[in-house]
């Protein structure tokens, strides 16, 4: 294709396989950055040597998160601020960049968007403006964040990669949860990282820019609370995937230092699903669906007995006809 070239390559066969997961000389952007996820994805990247920049709403990051964040930094010798900034607001975005991109000590090279929301309403009640707004935030706020940092990486001439969060709810539905607006904006996230990939990989007169998502199955987080504040709400979820628990959020550092560093190279367009295997193992959700009280007092054994014997896939009983085993 005629706009397209080859780009040089970061990493290399002389870097050590330590030095493909650091960060050092290079500035990340994370949204999202007093959430859950985005401040233990703020201390990894200051431990790996990155210096980071946090956007989230509040006008101050939370004192114990972000104490923290800042003790890291002191014991790496990195850096670590903070900005109030909506990201669905594309002016004050501009404007947050060229106020301080010019005082970072190095050039901006990755992004983490964990800025997200979901909400939970049966679909045919959901209420439109609502529903734009998770859109808005999880869809229109990522393209709005990623556009302005690849135009910055543009300007100072430096490669980068780009993760964009999405969710193993992009990949599918979730038994029990009304979540229409979430799961339609993360699948478009996870279109977005593709389509945005295609774009920035080689094309000519712009730096090589990488960009991948991930699929986090479920943390326990803010995010989650509300869903797991249920009293078996949290066994329910374990049992639809292989390792038979959820996540906490320090399971998603080594993934996003991956694709953040130079170890990952070769990859862009990707996406990285870190569920436990949830998404990989839907026939066992519906062994498991007695958690939905389908199977009562049926022992699982009995299921995979019957599992075991059978032929076809499409001779699977529904859930329902379960109860005459
Ligand atoms: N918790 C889970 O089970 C789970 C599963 C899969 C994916 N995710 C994704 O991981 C990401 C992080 O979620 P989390 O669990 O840490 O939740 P969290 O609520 O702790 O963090 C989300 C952060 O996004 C911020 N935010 C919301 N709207 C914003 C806006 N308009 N502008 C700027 N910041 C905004 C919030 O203030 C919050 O700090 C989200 O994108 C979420 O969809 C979470």
């Amino acid at each position: 294709m005629a706009n397209r070239e080859t780009k040089p390559r970061v990493g290399g066969p002389e870097v050590s396989t330590r030095d493909l997961f650091r960060l050092d000389g290079r500035t990340v952007l994370i949204t999202g950055g007093t959430g859950a996820l985005g401040l233990e994805v703020a201390g990894s990247v200051l431990e790996s040597g990155g210096d980071v920049i946090c956007i989230d709403l509040p006008e101050l990051p939370p004192e114990a998160g972000w104490t923290k964040v800042q003790a890291i930094a002191e014991t790496h010798g990195t850096r670590a601020t903070y900005y109030s900034c909506d990201v669905t607001d594309a002016d004050r975005l501009r404007f947050l960049f060229e106020e301080t991109m010019p005082k970072t000590r190095y050039p901006l090279r990755g992004v983490v968007t964990c800025a997200g929301v979901s909400g939970r309403v049966p679909a045919v009640d959901y209420p439109v403006d609502d529903f734009r707004r998770i859109v808005d935030i999880n869809l229109v706020g990522t393209f709005i964040v990623a556009q302005a940092a690849a135009r910055e990486m543009r300007n100072q001439n430096v490669s980068g990669s780009i993760v964009l969060v999405a969710s193993m709810s992009g990949w599918g539905s979730n038994k029990g949860l009304d979540t229409s607006a979430y799961n339609s904006s993360k699948s478009a996230v996870l279109q977005l990282g593709r389509s945005l990939a295609a774009e920035w990989g080689s094309r000519q007169g712009h730096p090589s820019i990488r960009v991948n998502t991930i699929s986090p199955g479920y943390i326990k987080t803010r995010l989650t609370a509300e869903s797991l504040a249920k009293p078996t709400q949290e066994q329910v979820w374990s049992a639809e995937n292989m390792l038979n628990r959820i996540s906490t959020t320090d399971e998603y550092r080594a993934p996003i230092i991956f694709l953040l560093a130079d170890g990952s190279s070769f990859m862009t367009g990707a996406d990285l699903r870190i569920d436990g295997g949830h998404r990989s193992c839907e026939s066992m959700n519906e062994l498991h669906s007695e958690s939905y009280g389908l199977v009562k007092n049926v022992p699982i054994s009995k299921h995979w007995k019957w599992k075991r014997s059978t032929i076809a896939r499409s001779d699977m009983p529904r859930s329902a006809e379960y109860l005459d085993l």
